[in-house]
């Protein structure tokens, strides 16, 4: 294949290899935010994407691997890297979503630290950076995303000093304090350090990065910078992330969509109000606790089934890893208890669809919310919440956003909730019902300006510019 001038590497590719109900392997959309807002980017920039194609059949059978060949899709270069599945287990369930997811948002479910997990990190790490270190043309760009790969800019600046090599966290970065249980903490700082510039959504995410790296590894910073001993400059920096917002608001004024939305709202029992929650089935996203301050409003006589429905979409994801099974058999128990109790015969309090959907579909569902109810515990962006604001270009609809998730410091207009305070989310909820159109005008309106002026082209070009310049101040004095 082609040498190529800009690399994305990251753990998943846009689409999961799956086989069909022929038998014969197909390719559907990937789950998660990384895809929505890097698709978009690597189709304007004409680049390759590394990645891996996904559980179903991803995994090398028998030392085979299949459909694991270059291809083409829907004009995407996709590379895909397989993993055995004994890697499936250490590096993308073990270390990637039972250590370090749970330790970067907040420990809001224990971390494991098992050093055989940490093993297969360190070998699917040093097989993406030499992927990428075959594929990238002379002083190409690299960028590299997210968690599962913080040690691959170090092994790939090894291999191929030439490269510019660009790192970004999609997840929140943590504080010290939790950062330093991680027995591997002084590895993952290293590797990061080997991109030029180490992006984070939050400004807060940065500093954490730098204060960890002046304390830890003892080298020299000021400010956003990090002197390493061989010359090299390392900058880290808050690039907050975006999604594609033209191309949202134009699916949701399709009038196959609009007629879609209004069918749901039908089957739902128009005139009654629609709450829309929309998540993958993971424990950081609050599902919880809309559900049950949506519950309790239900209880207390505030809200009639007949007059409002909860919609849940739950994106099914990582169902291997213990502790989301465990959330999938509490939220089951949690839905059906309040549909078992308030629900009435053709209007349950709750509609719950553990499934994906394609784009359409979420647009006509996001066209047929009159609140759309946003509670992570912890998030580092939040995409959904971008997702619905571009949608509503007649400016209404209200957006209820948890403080938690880096989407609130954009969206000041949205009702801003702990999701911890289940009062607090009871009023947010009565609010945003009960707001007058004006009201949800003027926020909606704002909001959608914010985003407008700061989507997902702005938010690459940002980047990949800063890298050059990084790159091209090195030995010179920044
Ligand atoms: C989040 C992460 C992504 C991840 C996505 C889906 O958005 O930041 O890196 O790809 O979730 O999770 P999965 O484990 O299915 O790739």
């Amino acid at each position: 294949s082609v040498p190529a001038d800009l690399v994305i590497v990251a753990n998943r590719l846009p689409v999961d290899r799956i086989t069909g109900p022929d038998g014969e392997p197909m390719w559907r959309a990937s789950p998660g935010g990384l895809v929505t807002a890097i698709e978009p980017v690597l189709r304007a920039n004409r680049g390759v994407w590394i990645g891996w194609p996904g559980a179903v059949t991803g995994a090398v059978t028998g030392g085979s691997e299949a459909g694991m060949e270059p291809f083409e899709h829907e004009g995407l270069q996709l590379d895909p890297i397989a993993l055995s599945a004994e890697e499936i287990e250490g590096f993308y369930e073990g270390f990637s979503n039972a250590t370090l997811w749970p330790l970067y948002h907040d420990v809001v479910a224990k971390p494991e630290f098992h050093r055989e997990w940490w093993e297969a990190y360190v070998a699917v790490n040093r097989r993406f950076a030499e992927h990428a270190a075959d594929r990238a043309a002379k002083n190409a760009m690299v960028w590299v995303h997210d968690y599962q790969l913080q040690l691959v800019p170090q092994m790939l600046r090894e291999l191929r000093p030439d490269l510019r090599i660009g790192f970004f966290l999609h997840i929140p970065f943590p504080p010290a304090e939790l950062f330093q249980q991680l027995p591997w903490r002084r590895q993952i700082l290293e590797g990061l350090l080997g991109a030029d510039l180490v992006g984070f959504q939050l400004p807060g995410g940065a500093q954490n990065f730098v204060r960890l790296v002046r304390q830890r590894v003892g080298h020299k910073t000021h400010r956003d910078l990090v002197y390493l001993p061989d010359g090299r400059t390392v900058r880290a920096a808050a690039f907050p992330i975006s999604i594609d917002v033209d191309n949202f608001e134009e699916l949701a004024r399709k009038p196959e969509v609009i007629a879609r939305a209004k069918e749901i709202r039908d089957a739902l029992g128009n005139p009654r109000k629609v709450l829309l929650g929309v998540d993958r089935l993971d424990y950081t996203k609050g599902i919880h606790a809309r559900l049950r301050a949506f519950g309790e409003l239900v209880a207390a006589g505030e809200l009639d089934v007949e007059e409002a429905v909860f919609v849940q979409v739950a994106t099914p994801s990582r169902e291997r890893v213990e502790q989301y099974r465990v959330l999938r058999d509490d939220l089951d128990r949690l839905v059906g208890r309040i549909n078992g109790d308030y629900g009435r015969i053709g209007s349950p309090a709750i509609s719950y669809l553990h499934a994906s959907y394609p784009r359409e579909e979420m647009a006509a569902l996001y066209r047929a919310a009159d609140v759309m109810v946003v509670t992570p515990y912890r998030d580092g962006m939040n995409l959904v919440a971008k997702e619905y604001v571009a949608c509503r270009y007649n400016d209404d609809g209200a957006l209820i956003l948890s403080e938690f998730a880096g989407a609130a410091y954009e969206l000041r207009q949205a009702w801003l909730v702990n999701p911890y305070d289940l009062n607090g989310v009871k009023d947010a909820i009565r609010e945003a019902l009960h707001a007058d159109e004006k009201d949800l005008a003027r926020r909606m309106r704002t909001m959608r300006k914010t985003i407008k002026a700061a989507d997902i082209t702005a938010w690459a070009r940002s980047f990949l510019e800063e890298m050059d310049i990084v790159r091209s101040a090195h030995g010179k004095a920044l």
